[in-house]
């Protein structure tokens, strides 16, 4: 093996990290608020592998260094070609090829992508994305669906510093013309900005557009806009996407240098930003139109639209924007067990059968010790089994958050008891998602 030791190999590789507890729990809560949006919606969830043939990726990207440069590639033990995931499209338009759904097909999705990125903060080789993707439609309502959908999932989210920022890429003629004009500009004005300057300029001229130097900012301020080289119809287009925002409120910036990383990209692309992150990684979000990805994947021409949410830089804003990570408890009840009888047991059982979420202790701790716990676990109430009480069939219950006196309930009826103080106080809402019952 080669020369790291333990304290290298135990630890969650270089890009990764793990979520525990409690940041888990916001993490939790941006996936369902996601999916419930995507639910009003009429989006359906869709599963891909985390690996394809390395093919599937390599035909969306061939310029982009995602593709070329950050993809985790590797051979099975049978010698296929293979790629973790790098971005979530092409797999969703590989299985719409594949599996061939009535159009359209609203898609949403929650997965892991792999990049061999330099790590820092909020940029990881693996991240989890939120995305939907429509396929099938071309009508620019669909644009501002899509759209929609992401505006809203930040705003109820609690985001405020979120920009939306709108490009029209056009079509591929638009796009192809427009392309020759900007390298023909950028090649004559690289004079003095070195050999890289001039090699992007020859070869990807849209990736030079959002080029961070400082030094060229003035050449590419002036470069010709995409945006004046739209056919009436692409034009047309995103006059309508505009036009549906204004409708639904949705506040936009345009902005013609707004390229994103992908070969794919036609017609409408955009991006959320969010001015509470570091330049650097501030988009929150971004997508756009493919209108030619299922036709150049061997499926039947077929226009689509979607954008991913990168996860952890969702969690990034909500912490810089001073957003609390929960609104209540993680339990409703600590049992603290007085009688060692095994009816600890039962009673917790019964408890989390009936719907609420009920903890205790292990191996034997002293009474004092639970209640240590008990109150350091942040539960609503600690129900304490007391020999007395255990007589009478009855608990002791004492609300952790106040100074009220502990009082006596019969066992039966104190799941129904914690219950509906729990649905005066509202909790019973705050995740959305503990699967209720009753
Ligand atoms: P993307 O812009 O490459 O687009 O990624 C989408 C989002 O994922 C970014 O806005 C960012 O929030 C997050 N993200 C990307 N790379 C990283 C990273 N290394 N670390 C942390 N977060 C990251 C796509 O992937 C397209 N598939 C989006 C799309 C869907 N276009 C059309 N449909």
């Amino acid at each position: 093996m080669s020369e790291r030791d333990d304290a290298s190999i135990y630890r969650s590789p270089v890009g990764t990290h793990d979520v525990l507890p409690p940041q888990s729990e916001r993490w939790m809560q941006i996936v369902a608020t996601f999916a419930g949006r995507a639910a009003r919606f009429g989006y359906g969830l869709v599963v891909t592998p985390v690996f394809e043939h390395v093919e599937v990726f390599q035909r969306v990207g061939a310029s982009t260094d995602v593709v070329r440069k950050e993809m985790y590639e590797l051979t099975d033990r049978g010698g296929r070609s293979l790629a973790l995931r790098p971005e979530g499209t092409a797999p969703i338009v590989r299985a719409y090829v594949q599996h061939r759904p009535t159009p359209p097909w609203k898609a949403w999705y929650l997965a892991p992508n792999f990049r061999y990125e330099r790590p820092q903060k909020g940029r990881y080789r693996q991240h989890w994305q939120l995305g939907a993707e429509v396929l099938g439609v071309d009508d620019p309502d669909v644009d501002v669906e899509v759209i929609a959908l992401a505006h809203g999932f930040y705003a109820e989210l609690g985001l405020q510093r979120v920009r939306l920022v709108l490009n029209s890429m056009g079509g591929p003629d638009d796009r192809a013309r427009y392309v020759a004009v900007l390298r023909d500009y950028l090649g004559a004005h690289a004079d003095g900005f070195g050999e890289e300057f001039r090699a992007r300029a020859e070869q990807h001229p849209l990736r030079l557009l959002d080029a961070k130097d400082e030094g060229w900012q003035d050449v590419l301020e002036r470069a010709p806009q995409i945006t004046e080289y739209l056919s009436a119809e692409a034009h047309a287009h995103f006059e309508h996407v505009q036009r549906g925002l204004d409708a639904l409120g949705i506040p936009y910036e345009l902005n013609p240098r707004l390229v994103r990383g992908f070969d794919y990209y036609t017609s409408t692309t955009f991006e959320f930003a969010s001015d509470a992150l570091d330049a650097a990684q501030n988009a929150i979000g971004g997508g756009g139109r493919y209108d030619q990805l299922a036709e150049e994947m061997g499926g039947p021409a077929t226009p689509g639209i979607g954008f991913g949410i990168g996860i952890e830089r969702v969690l990034i804003a909500c912490e810089a924007e001073g957003l609390p990570a929960s609104s209540g408890s993680r339990l409703d009840a600590f049992v603290i067990d007085g009688v060692g009888d095994g009816t600890v047991a039962t009673l917790v059982a019964a408890l989390r059968e009936s719907g609420l979420r009920a903890d205790r202790t292990y191996g034997g701790r002293s009474v004092k010790a639970q209640w240590k716990v008990a109150d350091r676990s942040g539960a609503a109430f600690a129900v304490m089994l007391g020999r007395a009480e255990a007589e009478r069939d009855s608990v002791g219950v004492k609300n952790l958050r106040t100074d009220d006196a502990q009082i006596e309930v019969p066992r039966e009826q104190v799941a129904g008891w914690i219950r509906a103080r729990r649905e005066e106080s509202g909790i019973t809402k705050e995740h959305g998602i503990t699967g209720e019952r009753g």
